[in-house]
């Protein structure tokens, strides 16, 4: 296993707030880690500020059916992001149905009326704003606590990570929160000091030791060991059997990656996610390691335990400053402004310390500062100190604020009916310019696979501001072209009958999984099954450079005859902007024939606008042309969500 895992010895929480001395417990429901991030803010917070003994918990490690007996002078907050089509996260799921549903257990409570009413909670919620249903888990939640008859402290908070906002949204509720708190539970607020609560601690043993953890996921399956099933925190290193570019242009990149799950017993069906782990940037690893005044000891072996035994360690240990930083914690990602406030006491000079503090305290200086040119730590520590090294800042401080590498998701482009074993994803490499006086903010793992693929093949990366990877496997434990994987499983799927029509709307990247229906289809054509119409909105910018896929189609097409159709929206081409949606209007009597007939309606790609335009479009042209109001339209696509007859694989 990959990831060391304190084990919980008992499944109670009040059971585990007696034994461990706690006051509050903080839940987490976290898919991508956010949330888990919030809810180990809290509790330090609540420490470092109150006094308060706490712990963080991931929910489905307890059975929460002894809330009724939770003590009355605990507090339990609940951090709960809410996921996709308004769905709890993996780790939430029991628990929401539980508390949500008319679960049994509550009337056989002591008091049936108010089995809760001892529980006094905090809520916090993530969610996203352009999804239908913003932030449902939290509301739903909060509601069950309140009819169960919890008493909660503080307002609901709600974080919108669709409207870009969301840690400003959590700084400015927890203010409030805090406040609250400390009038409801009697604590008082005193001076911030930070107290770890992971010990690290220098090794004897070096790096050609075979026992130091040097980033390899999973140590078992390269030395030969079985070590199946492969799952998130045991993924399967697969080798990438070929990588080539989509698109014809000096300044972007697409790539189209074959990843082979041959030898894994990993299964996959068309329209499935493939889950990658990226790593650091040689670049941004050696700026972290120098900022800190670590580069000398960057191979030195380290030991990291948890103080408190309710804190997790969140990678196998013994191991370096160097994996640690490269394989384990998110350094690219933009700074928060309550982590450089509380390396503040840590600063090199007076200087850096007053300016450090500024930044943490002055939410439009951090913005006009940090934010607008998308900073991470070490570039905002650099630039704050002119050179100067933090090297008083606690490593243990470093991996207990900094977010963890989490997987990143990729809608599969290849059909499991043509090829099982060797999935294809379609991955645009991201690279957003900043301001002139900062470095591009490049995507972390899209940038890994680029320069994987340069290293192999021999090519200097073009890109005037190029990243450098690591691409050897974690020093040499196993060679480069193989990243580790998962599969996740998704509902974005084919419908069961292949004759049924459909249709399909994935403008850039979002062409993924449409690739492989109209690859499956045209496969089952010439299988002799009998295959519905596949109606395809392909848009990008024009079609010499980023046309994806452009020499398949034709292909396609031939297997297919009559049956497929592909309409494109090319944006940069012509004098005005040409989207999918519009195209949709232009075949709007096609497409309403086509769900007259059960056509089953796909988008993928941009959540924050294209999948609403288009959603608000296709309800136009259902009003349109069948003479009914556009609020029936309206009624009509949602129905027709319900029915899973829309399907998104949208992101943001
Ligand atoms: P643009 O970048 O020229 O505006 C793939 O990214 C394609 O989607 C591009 O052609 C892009 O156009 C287009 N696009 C941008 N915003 C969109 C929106 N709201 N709806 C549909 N397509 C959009």
């Amino acid at each position: 296993n990959g990831a060391a895992v304190a084990s919980t010895a008992t499944r109670s929480i009040i059971t585990k707030l007696q034994d461990s001395d706690r006051d509050v417990v903080v839940f987490y429901g976290s898919q991508t880690g956010t949330a888990e991030d919030y809810a180990s803010r809290l509790a330090k917070e609540g420490h470092s500020r109150f006094g308060l003994k706490t712990m963080v918990a991931d929910i489905e490690e307890y059975d929460l059916e002894d809330l009724d007996t939770f003590p009355e002078d605990k507090v339990a907050i609940f951090v709960m992001a809410t996921y996709g089509e308004g769905e709890p996260t993996d780790n939430a799921v029991a628990f929401y149905e539980f508390i949500t549903g008319d679960d049994p257990t509550f009337s056989e409570m002591e008091d049936p009326e108010q089995p809760l009413k001892n529980l006094k909670y905090v809520a916090f919620g993530l969610g996203n704003n352009t999804y239908e249903h913003y932030n449902a888990i939290i509301t739903h939640l909060n509601e069950a606590l309140l009819k169960l008859g919890a008493r909660r402290i503080g307002e609901v908070g709600m974080g919108d990570d669709g409207a870009g906002t969301m840690e400003e949204d959590f700084l400015s509720w927890k203010e409030e929160m805090w406040s609250e708190f400390a009038n409801h539970v009697g604590v008082q607020e005193r001076e911030a000091v930070y107290e770890p609560a992971l010990k690290v601690e220098e090794s004897e043993l070096t790096i050609e030791d075979a026992n130091v953890y040097l980033g390899e996921f999973n140590k078992g399956h390269l030395q030969g060991t079985e070590s199946s099933p492969f799952l998130p925190h045991n993924p399967y290193i697969a080798p990438i059997t070929l990588c080539r570019e989509l698109f014809k242009s000096d300044s972007r990149n697409c790539l189209h990656v074959e990843i082979d799950l041959q030898d894994s017993n990993l299964k996959f069906t068309t329209g499935d996610h493939i889950a990658v782990w990226p790593q650091n940037s040689d670049k941004e690893v050696d700026r972290f390691l120098s900022v800190l005044g670590l580069t000398s000891k960057r191979d030195d072996v380290i030991n990291v335990t948890p103080i408190d035994p309710t804190t997790k360690v969140p990678f196998p240990n013994p191991t370096t400053y160097d994996t640690v930083i490269r394989y384990h914690l998110e350094i690219c990602g933009v700074v928060s402004r309550q982590f450089l406030a509380s390396l503040a006491p840590f600063a090199p000079s007076d200087e850096a310390k007053a300016e450090i503090t500024k930044l943490g305290n002055l939410k439009d200086y951090f913005s006009e500062v940090v934010s607008s040119r998308y900073l991470n730590i070490a570039q905002v520590l650099e630039r704050i100190s002119c050179g100067a090294t933090w090297s008083s800042v606690p490593f243990s401080l470093i991996v207990e604020s900094i977010n963890h590498i989490q997987p990143r998701y990729y809608s599969i482009s290849s059909s499991s009916y043509v090829d099982k074993t060797k999935p294809h994803i379609t991955v645009v490499v991201e690279s957003v310019p900043t301001t002139a006086d900062a470095d591009p903010l490049k995507g972390v793992a899209s940038n890994y696979l680029l320069d994987l693929r340069y290293k192999r093949e021999g090519i200097k990366n073009p890109s005037p501001s190029a990243v450098s990877y690591t691409t050897d496997g974690p020093r040499g434990r196993y060679k480069g072209n193989k990243i580790p994987v998962h599969i996740r499983h998704s509902n974005f799927k084919l419908p069961s009958n292949p004759a049924a029509p459909i249709i399909m709307v994935g403008p850039g990247t979002g062409v993924a999984p449409f690739r492989a229906f109209v690859h499956e289809r045209a496969a089952q054509a010439e299988a002799g099954v009998p295959v519905g119409t596949s109606l395809l909105f392909f848009g990008s910018r024009n079609r010499t450079e980023d046309f994806l896929y452009s020499e398949e189609w034709e292909a396609l097409g031939e297997k297919l005859g009559e049956r497929f159709k592909l309409v494109t929206a090319f944006s940069r081409q012509g004098p005005e902007k040409v989207y999918v949606q519009h195209r949709l209007v232009e075949n709007a009597e096609l497409v309403n024939k086509l769900l007259q007939d059960g056509a089953y309606f796909y988008v993928c790609g941009d959540a924050s606008r294209m999948a609403k335009d288009v959603s608000a479009s296709l309800a136009k042209i259902i009003a349109e042309q069948r003479g009914i109001a556009e609020e029936q339209g309206e009624e009509i696509v949602k129905s027709m969500r319900a029915q899973n007859l829309y399907q998104e694989d949208v992101w943001s």
